[in-house]
């Protein structure tokens, strides 16, 4: 097809299909089934994803959400749905307080508590209940009048449809947020922007049927009218509601004092990106329900009330340059170095721009004006690039088609498994060839979960690399330790320390070996089942004679990706050169294979606090070596919880609680018949 019969062919399902909308949303007479309406839709999506050139307003992949429908009946609100004043810094905190001290004419000793809710960010409504019965329910609409949205929230779990509790005011109107959560929104991402969207989008749907299918949540926090409420305060509310059979914020607490006000906004924040639901502030209500009647409010917000929101996690800034990183599987990653910002308290200056697909989607170009966003402690990344403000000398970003360290062409593979081409580019060279991929292979090699080499850190690996002290993994175990002494910033004894540390590591388990090896797609876990498969390293490094990597597939968790991996591992003569080598210096413990019925038979642990020269990892596989188990909480569940080093009083309190036993890392190797 020429490009002028695509766009063609292009406009005229858009054209159909925002024909298709009017009628199923304004005029409820559907012109087509779901079936057609969803092909003519995914024709579209589908011609966008192939040409770029295509672009509409009006494309079912920009418009998100959908249209507020005429089709609900209207209702006004028995009272009204304020919304809330926002306040954003310590400052703002004072001053609401002082308004409020002001107001009731309270001295400075008085002590006003406050309930502090999570603001979550979805769409607000309000239940009227009738006689313990569900009979209307209403979208805040403008906050005077709402819609009528009864059918659609009838289909949410959440809403309790009767309540029998004898205390169940006679008539109320409970207030709440409807959201959708984050881990359900990743299904629906491809229709909506955010889960704000997805929740107003689907709560408005005209066929309840269609609002059923998705995963709404309902979370109740006030109330509107009332007719034989007896609670005194919003906290009691809170409990009220628990027990009438809604659900409220778990993270709903009760605090005074604008300094408690303020650490209990931090400590939420840094749970903001842990949360599977979407929250943008946390909201403060003076508790006492008797003062709040006293305070009223000002214009449509309350007196009483105060948002405070979380500050915002994107930022604009400009693309300095872009660079790319090389891993140790080869892997090529572009990085964005961007002018230094201020994102939430954090000073940012590098955002990831993920693999070659994504800089080519975003088409993200040095000296673009971006928008960053840094959610959580994962690494800052481009939302969006700003192309107005692009200049017309900018040129794309072509990604090296060699591998920049060390000039090997750069491929991206073909997955036989996915059938479809890799995402990330990679450099084609194997084994210890490419610079970068030698030394992050080293430092995988030394890094906790392998080796564990005390001392020898990522810094000095590649120091030592560069110095040739260090090419290939067996050289860590002959190195000239002369000639480290005489390095600036070592001495006799950092230099003996190191040497213990390494020597001490020449014992090693099969698994971890197995892990150090870094072969793709051989991660802690695989290593664990590839060791208990072999047993011994003779007859893992057996596997590049006898070939026989098919029977590879009959352990279970091990796939096709992960055999053909190990396939081209041994299919490298360096490799099985190190191989050899490794196996005269080491001392490689067997795979213990693990019984049923050994010494921790039907026992679960749980290590808190820093234990003395045996780490975590290591710990654990003694326990399940010995048939144990370890778990990752204090529960009823637990049998022993091992102390170490300033472990977690919260832990170990309530494991005493529990009466749960608290041993030392002495004791438990008794229980192994070993000496600490
Ligand atoms: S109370 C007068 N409590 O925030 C009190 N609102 O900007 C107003 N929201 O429309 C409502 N969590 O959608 C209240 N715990 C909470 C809330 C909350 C989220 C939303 C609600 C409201 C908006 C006000």
């Amino acid at each position: 097809m020429k490009k002028k019969e695509i766009q063609e062919k292009y406009l005229k399902n858009i054209k159909l299909i925002n024909k298709f909308n009017k009628f199923y949303y304004d005029k409820s007479k559907p012109l087509v089934s779901d079936k057609e309406y969803d092909n003519i839709k995914n024709e579209i999506l589908l011609l966008e994803k192939k040409y770029r050139f295509l672009k509409s307003q009006n494309s079912p992949s920009r418009i998100v959400g959908f249209k507020p429908s005429k089709n609900f009946k209207k209702a006004l609100h028995r009272v009204p749905m304020l919304s809330l004043a926002n306040a954003f810094t310590e400052e703002d905190l004072i001053n609401f307080e002082k308004k409020i001290f002001n107001f009731l004419s309270k001295d400075k000793n008085y002590k006003i508590f406050y309930s502090a809710e999570p603001k979550i960010d979805g769409i607000s409504a309000s239940l009227t209940y009738k006689s313990g019965e569900f009979v209307k329910g209403l979208s805040r609409g403008d906050g005077k009048e709402g819609e009528d949205i009864t059918a659609n929230l009838l289909t949410l779990t959440d809403i309790p449809k009767k309540i029998q509790s004898k205390d169940f005011p006679e008539e109320i109107d409970i207030r709440g947020e409807v959201f959708i959560q984050k881990s359900d929104f990743e299904k629906l991402k491809e229709k909506f922007a955010n889960p704000r969207n997805a929740a107003s989008g689907s709560l408005r749907q005209k066929n309840p049927e269609d609002t059923k299918k998705i995963p709404l949540k309902f979370i109740a926090y006030t109330f509107g009218f009332e007719k034989g409420l007896k609670t005194n305060s919003q906290f009691e509310y809170l409990t009220e509601l628990n027990k009438w059979g809604f659900k409220t914020n778990p993270l709903n607490k009760l605090i005074s004092g604008v300094s408690n006000l303020i650490e209990n906004y931090n400590y939420v924040e840094k749970q903001r990106s842990n949360l599977d639901f979407d929250i943008d502030g946390i909201v403060y209500k003076v508790n006492n329900l008797a003062l709040q009647k006293r305070l009223g409010n000002v214009a449509n917000a309350p007196r009483w009330a105060v948002a405070h929101k979380f500050s915002s996690n994107k930022a604009t800034s400009l693309i300095l340059d872009i660079e790319i990183q090389i891993g140790r599987t080869g892997a090529l990653t572009p990085v964005a170095k961007i002018k230094p910002v201020n994102i939430g308290g954090v000073l940012v200056s590098n955002a990831t721009l993920h693999n070659e697909d994504e800089i080519i989607r975003k088409d993200i170009r040095i000296g673009d004006t971006v928008i960053v966003e840094r959610a959580g402690d994962v690494i800052p990344h481009i939302l969006s690039v700003d192309l107005k403000k692009r200049s017309k000398k900018s040129l794309k970003f072509i990604f090296p088609k060699n591998c920049p360290s060390c000039g090997s062409k750069t491929i991206k593979e073909f997955n036989k498994v996915t059938k479809k081409n890799d995402a990330v580019r990679r450099c084609s060279s194997e084994d210890y060839k490419c610079e970068k991929i030698s030394i992050e292979k080293l430092k995988h090699f030394v890094s906790k979960e392998a080796f564990n080499i005390d001392g020898l850190g990522k810094k000095i690996v590649e120091g030592f690399w560069k110095l040739k002290l260090i090419q290939l993994p067996q050289d860590i175990f002959n190195l000239d330790y002369n000639k480290i002494e005489k390095l600036e910033g070592w001495g006799r004894l950092s230099v003996e320390n190191l040497q213990y540390s390494i020597n001490q590591k020449k014992n090693i388990s099969l698994e971890r070996l197995i892990y150090s090896l870094g072969i793709r797609h051989i991660g802690l876990e695989n290593a664990k089942l590839l060791s208990k498969h072999f047993i011994s390293f003779s007859k893992f490094k057996n596997l590049s004679i006898q070939n026989d990597y098919e029977d590879l597939l009959n352990i279970d968790g091990i796939g096709e990706t992960q055999v053909n991996s190990i396939k081209s591992f041994f299919s490298n003569k360096s490799n099985i050169r190190v191989l050899n080598e490794l196996e005269k210096i080491l001392i490689i413990k067997n795979a213990v294979q693990n019984s049923d019925n050994g010494l921790l038979k039907n026992k679960t642990f749980l290590v808190t606090g820093k234990l003395n020269g045996i780490s975590r990892a290591e710990v654990k596989s003694l326990i399940e070596e010995n048939s144990g188990k370890t778990i990752s909480s204090v529960s009823k569940k637990l049998n022993f919880l091992i102390i170490g080093e300033k472990p977690t009083k919260k832990k170990v309190d309530y494991a005493k609680q529990l009466k749960i036993k608290v041993i030392d890392q002495a004791e438990f190797l008794k229980m192994l018949n070993k000496s600490s």
